[in-house]
């Protein structure tokens, strides 16, 4: 991850809020319910997930997530949860767990900003059990060539606003990389088309 005072200090908060609207939250109750057993959620950020976890279903989440002040902003949701929660201060390129570990794994707008995604859905294809599922909601490449060709013109500048986030990346071919077989389910949700094209599902190893 870089490091600088506004990607450590204030874009979580913007993240935070912008990832906890409603259209964020719909996306959110399509895929997080379906996990079982052990969990581990990928780039946890601020535990926006957590209230969507079936407590019947979730043993134990452990969440992986670099930055330290969203660990900070999570406690709330973490010490709220009737599931137990361990973060993991480290990044999903080298996943400190053994070979098939989890029942699942969550990864929920965090594929757009991991900067080596196929490098992490490897690691991810590594902990998971063979039963295992991940599960997943991501915004990526919109099919229009229009659209598309907007979202590469303003990667530059979104990419140092939004701290690495990609609006360009074609989230069913970073599976495709790295040996997942997804079903998912594709469109616009609400918002500015550039930002607004969504992937969600779950993908088996
Ligand atoms: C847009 S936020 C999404 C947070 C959360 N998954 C959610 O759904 O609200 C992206 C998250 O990915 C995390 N992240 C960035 N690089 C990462 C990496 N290499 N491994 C794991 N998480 C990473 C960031 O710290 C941030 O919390």
């Amino acid at each position: 991850m870089r490091d600088n005072w506004y990607e450590r200090q204030v874009l979580p908060y913007l993240i935070h809020v912008v990832c906890g609207t409603g259209t964020f939250r719909h996306q959110r109750r399509q895929v997080v319910p379906a996990a079982v057993g052990e969990v581990l959620e990928i780039g946890l950020g601020t535990g926006l997930n957590l209230p969507f976890y079936d407590p019947a279903k979730v043993s134990r989440i452990l969440g992986l997530e670099p930055s330290l002040i969203s660990h900070h902003l999570a406690d709330r949701r973490i010490q709220a949860s009737p599931i137990p929660v361990e973060l993991i201060a480290l990044s999903a390129e080298s996943i400190p767990l053994p070979d098939q570990s989890v029942d699942t794994v969550v990864c929920t707008y965090t594929l757009c900003t991991i900067p080596d995604p196929v490098a992490a859905l490897h690691e991810m294809k590594r902990v998971l059990k063979p039963e295992g599922k991940l599960l997943f909601a991501e915004h990526g490449k919109a099919p229009q060539a229009e659209v598309f060709g907007w979202q590469n013109r303003l990667q530059p500048v979104w990419g140092k606003l939004a701290g690495g986030c990609h609006l360009n990346r074609d989230i069913p071919e970073l599976f495709r990389q790295a040996g997942f077989h997804s079903t998912l389910q594709q469109g616009y949700v609400k918002g500015p088309k550039v930002f607004s094209y969504q992937y969600w599902g779950e993908a088996k190893p």
